[in-house]
């Protein structure tokens, strides 16, 4: 009777990091069912931008654009607008509003997201990166 409940016991053992891979993995598949993620976002005026979260909506010049807010220095967010420039506020990197590095620390400018208008043109549907 021991030696049994001692095999079941070693078997559960053996069989509970399968189950949790097997768990892990079909989180990842429900993931990648889902395809990469968006986020529709106001569209700004011409010659402004907005920060919404973990995407920046940015028109320099006619032509709205999608950035990644995560600053490519230590990956604080760029939150903010000032003086037509993006703003990181942990360590003061500083962007154009297409994304292009003006000042340091960070070594390289925002990356761009695939953005398109919305059909009656009033917002933005950014896709995240996957
Ligand atoms: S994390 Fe943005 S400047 Fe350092």
């Amino acid at each position: 009777m021991r030696r049994r409940r001692l095999l079941g016991l070693s078997l559960e053992l053996l069989l509970l990091p399968l189950a949790a891979a097997a768990a892990v993995m079909a989180g990842r598949q429900r993931s990648l069912d889902r395809g990469p993620a968006e986020r529709v976002v106001p569209r700004p005026a011409r010659g402004g931008a907005g920060c919404h979260g973990e995407v920046i909506a940015s028109d320099p010049a006619g032509t709205p654009l999608g950035l990644s807010s995560r600053c490519p220095h230590l990956g604080c967010r760029v939150d903010r607008v000032q003086d037509g420039e993006l703003v990181c506020p942990c360590h003061g990197s500083r962007f154009a509003l297409d994304g292009a590095l003006r000042q340091g620390p960070a070594a390289e400018g925002l990356q761009r997201l695939s953005c398109a208008p919305t059909p009656d043109g009033a917002r933005l549907t950014i896709r995240l990166p996957g």
